[in-house]
């Protein structure tokens, strides 16, 4: 079965001082539920948030990083740099990071591959623009995304992959895609992991909805069978709304 998670991005937002105390009100306030909680704060607080919820389960994630070990990349962060501070997951290919940021699927799959090599669990990001879904093209566009990003991997790996389905539409856009919507996407994208590698490893992938998810909506959504959780932009900078997002699971 796959796992429930709720992440956190905080994008851009967030000092040093904001997000201790983020984190220590979390930490009072977690519901006991059984859903992985991960937060993404940005890369100078990472140390300090990684010690701060050292003895909860709220797991700390980067929002990007670098393909190579090290070497002449001004303003870049590595791998090897994260791990060992403790930060074990990565958000990749997260719609800004390819919008603004020229992100391409070939710079992803070699960021996908030196995540995994350092033991790393990568939240990998995909979603179609409004144009796409305008014409109808929105399971293709996916599917190439997912295809082209992950499927040169060995199934071994697919352990430390969960996939994030965010319609670039809907993010920050206070729009979100319908349960239905999210329903069938996620559906979709099971589908193809299983006519690769099998039923038996697709079940076991979290696929998470992101996109103008906040207190309100996030139960229904989160009762879609395919729906395993969620990455959460906007509601995720408030403590309540992020706990009560977690709740909704
Ligand atoms: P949003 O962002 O919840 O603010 O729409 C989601 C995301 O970018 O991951």
């Amino acid at each position: 079965m796959s796992k429930k998670i709720v992440a956190g991005n905080w994008k851009m937002h967030k000092t040093a001082p904001q997000t201790a105390k983020f984190l220590e009100e979390l930490i009072e306030k977690l519901p006991a539920n059984q859903a992985e909680v991960i937060v993404a704060p940005t890369f100078v607080n990472l140390a300090e948030a990684t010690a701060l919820t050292k003895n909860s389960k709220i797991l700390v994630a980067a929002q990007n990083m670098h393909q190579a070990e090290a070497g002449a990349y001004t303003g870049e962060i590595s791998a090897p740099m994260l791990t060992a501070i403790g930060v074990n997951t990565v958000i990749l290919g997260h719609s800004e990071r390819r919008q603004y940021f020229g992100e391409t699927d070939g710079n992803l799959v070699a960021k996908v591959d030196t995540a995994l090599r350092h033991d790393m669990k990568v939240i990998f990001c995909i979603g179609e623009q409004l144009a796409d879904r305008n014409k109808n093209n929105h399971f293709n566009v996916v599917e190439y995304q997912l295809r082209d990003g992950l499927f040169h991997l060995d199934k071994k790996f697919w352990n430390n992959i969960v996939i994030a389905y965010e319609p670039v539409w809907a993010i920050g856009t206070g729009e979100t895609a319908s349960p239905e919507q999210a329903q069938e996407m996620h559906a979709h994208i099971r589908e193809v992991i299983a006519k690769s590698y099998g039923k038996d490893l697709a079940i076991n992938v979290s696929i998470l909805y992101g996109g103008s998810v906040k207190p309100s909506n996030a139960a229904e959504i989160f009762s879609k069978p395919d729906v395993n959780g969620g990455l959460i932009g906007g509601a995720a900078l408030e403590v309540n709304d992020f706990i009560a997002i977690i709740n909704a699971i």
